[in-house]
């Protein structure tokens, strides 16, 4: 046996101990991004193999927080596939317009950028006040990071660009203060959010919510999770809601797919069907 067939059963062990002592459950993560994240891991942990750092991260809290951090994948930037969110705005929003009251679940947030743009979004549209956004993330630090909505300055070039190109309609600056080498985007947008640690592998529905984006999250997982995520969803997605995807997911052969339609193609957001009267 090589030492990459050795460290794959160490993964499987582990993940089996972590699931047991922390709830956190990784087992059904893809294998090839798993080993790559824990191989980074264990370069910077000082420990030679996993099994070696397995009885120190079964014990150790703060070491496991380490390895959380080490497994789960943060990027995310505002207005992430402007092409998304102007479809959103042109497809998606004037049937919320509808409503009186707008929910969206925001699962896997990361660091808040998609939340903050979303708020934007539909405050732009006219929905200010009639939203609340619930965004929630399996990393209690990258929610921590959420909560505060201060990001390099750096970042607001992109950011910007992204912006305009989603159909943004004012200066991108006028949402945040520029403070030394950070930007700190308007309190006012955090009015209608609400920051939560949820983990999708093992935690509840949220009830009856119009819209639902997980982008870029279910491409870390294996075949049944992504199902059993799927399910959660189309249980917390009332009927007419929308359900949105990455780039590089779909409903494409999926359980739950029968029950949704791709309101244009390659947009990867789905509308769910409305129950057909008898
Ligand atoms: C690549 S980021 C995507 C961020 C954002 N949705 C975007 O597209 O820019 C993936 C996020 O999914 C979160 N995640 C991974 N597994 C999760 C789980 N089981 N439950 C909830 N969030 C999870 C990670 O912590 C990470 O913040």
């Amino acid at each position: 046996m090589n030492s990459a067939e050795i460290m794959d059963i160490e993964i499987k062990l582990l993940m089996e101990g972590v699931y047991r002592v922390y709830g956190y459950d990784f087992r059904e993560y893809a294998e090839a991004s798993l080993r790559r994240r824990l191989s980074l891991w264990l370069s910077d942990s000082g420990f030679a193999t996993l099994s070696l750092a397995q009885s120190d991260l079964l014990r150790d809290r703060g070491l496991f927080d380490s390895l959380l951090r080490g497994i789960t994948v943060n990027v995310s930037e505002m207005f992430r596939d402007s092409a998304f969110f102007k479809a959103v705005r042109e497809h998606v929003v004037p049937h919320l317009k509808t409503y009186p009251f707008v929910k969206v679940w925001l699962a896997g947030c990361s660091t808040g950028e998609e939340a903050y743009s979303m708020a934007i979004l539909l405050q732009e549209e006219g929905l200010k006040g009639r939203f609340r956004i619930y965004a929630t993330d399996i990393n209690e630090d990258v929610i921590r990071t959420a909560q505060k909505g201060i990001y390099p300055l750096h970042e607001m070039q992109r950011f910007t660009r992204n912006y305009q190109n989603s159909g943004g309609t004012i200066s991108f600056c006028d949402y945040y203060t520029a403070r030394y080498d950070h930007a700190i985007l308007n309190a006012s947008l955090r009015e209608n959010m609400v920051f939560a640690a949820h983990n999708l592998a093992v935690d509840a529905d949220f009830g009856e919510m119009n819209l639902i984006l997980c982008r870029n999250v279910m491409i870390y997982f294996q075949q049944p999770l992504k199902e059993r995520v799927l399910a959660l969803f189309d249980k917390s997605l009332m009927p007419g809601g929308f359900l949105c995807l990455g780039t590089k997911e779909s409903l494409d052969h999926r359980q739950i797919a029968h029950r949704y339609g791709e309101i244009k193609p390659r947009t990867q957001i789905y509308r769910k069907q409305y129950a057909k009267k008898n």
